[in-house]
């Protein structure tokens, strides 16, 4: 029986694909056969990545795009297809986050998360639909907890995460008959992530964090490229529409537990 977490043959493009979870996703698909494209803002970020990833053996491309630009993310699409063909796998991830208040933020500060975050996931699955395998394609969003817990001093992030879901949703059934799956990964504290380092802050932070999550570690980057991996194989087939936390029940306790907040309430200033 062939082993469905195989991905020999099939193609990757992960979009914010040079650090953090989107890259340690990335790598997870590079080890597990698969040719891989990633796009960021930064030229040197992907080349930095990309020699990473070459390290597991297969055909990688990097390109500098940034989701918020049409065009350029068409661009480094549509180059991935050219040298890879039809993409198997689409992952959107490129986000960005601060934490401050909704008093805190001015109007553009709001509009630069909503922006890369969710104008920026529309871009890639809109621009990636024409490249994307048909039928057998999977699209993963990177989420977060903020898409359905309200948190303080996440407004933006909450607003444009919850978008991104949405997207996700109608996606899934406008492109359900093209054979083309369309699913979230919502991730909770993962260590090690710049993430992290921005909403959780210190030591302290993490402990108080830790104690608070129902399995009672934060999580790592495997923890969300093995949930990446899964939902890209034949073992997730009939999987669409689907929103799946990987936080170890961090998300149970709802809205209002933000680690900025805890951050805050620790004493660490809010903003930059
Ligand atoms: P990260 O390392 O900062 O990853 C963000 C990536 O997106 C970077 O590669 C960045 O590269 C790229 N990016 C940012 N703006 C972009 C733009 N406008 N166009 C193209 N690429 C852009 O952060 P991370 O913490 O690993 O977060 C990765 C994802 O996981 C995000 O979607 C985040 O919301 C989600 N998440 C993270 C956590 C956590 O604990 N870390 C928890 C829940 C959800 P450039 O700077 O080169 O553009
Ligand atoms: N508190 C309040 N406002 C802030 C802020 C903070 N900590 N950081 C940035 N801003 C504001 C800026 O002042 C600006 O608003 P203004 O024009 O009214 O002054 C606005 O946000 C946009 O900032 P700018 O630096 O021009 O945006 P950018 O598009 O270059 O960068 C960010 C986007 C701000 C999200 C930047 O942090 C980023 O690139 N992040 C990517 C990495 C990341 O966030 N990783 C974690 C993912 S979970």
């Amino acid at each position: 029986m062939p082993n469905p977490f195989d991905f020999t043959g099939k193609s990757v493009f992960v979009a914010g694909g040079s650090s953090g979870i989107n890259l340690g996703i990335a790598e997870a698909f590079a080890a597990a056969g698969a040719s891989l494209a990633i796009a960021s803002r930064s030229q040197e970020r992907v080349d930095q990545a990309c020699e990473r990833l070459r390290r597991h053996g297969g055909k990688v491309l990097g390109r500098s795009a940034d989701v918020r630009d049409f065009a350029a993310i068409s661009a480094a699409l549509k180059a991935a297809y050219d040298v890879f063909g039809e993409i198997d796998v689409l992952v959107s991830g490129a986000a960005g986050n601060f934490p401050a208040p909704a008093l805190g933020m001015s109007a553009n500060a709001f509009k630069s998360v909503i922006d890369i975050d969710l104008l920026g996931t529309f871009n890639v699955l809109r621009a990636g639909h024409q490249y994307l395998r048909k039928p057998g394609a999977a699209v993963i969003n990177i989420s977060a907890p903020q898409s359905f817990n309200p948190m303080p001093l996440q407004v933006h992030a909450c607003a444009a995460k919850a978008g991104v879901d949405q997207v996700m949703r109608v996606l899934a059934m406008e492109w359900g008959g093209d054979g083309i799956r369309v699913n979230s990964i919502a991730p909770g504290p993962i260590e090690g992530t710049e993430g992290f380092r921005r909403l959780s802050g210190s030591a302290e932070v993490r402990q108080k964090m830790e104690s608070r999550i129902p399995l009672r570690r934060v999580g790592t980057l495997a923890d969300c490229a093995d949930l990446a991996l899964f939902l890209a194989s034949p073992r997730a087939s009939w999987i669409t529409g689907a929103l799946i936390p990987v936080d170890g029940g961090w998300s149970l306790y709802g809205g209002g537990l933000s680690s900025a907040q805890m951050a805050l309430e620790a004493g660490a200033a809010p903003g930059r």
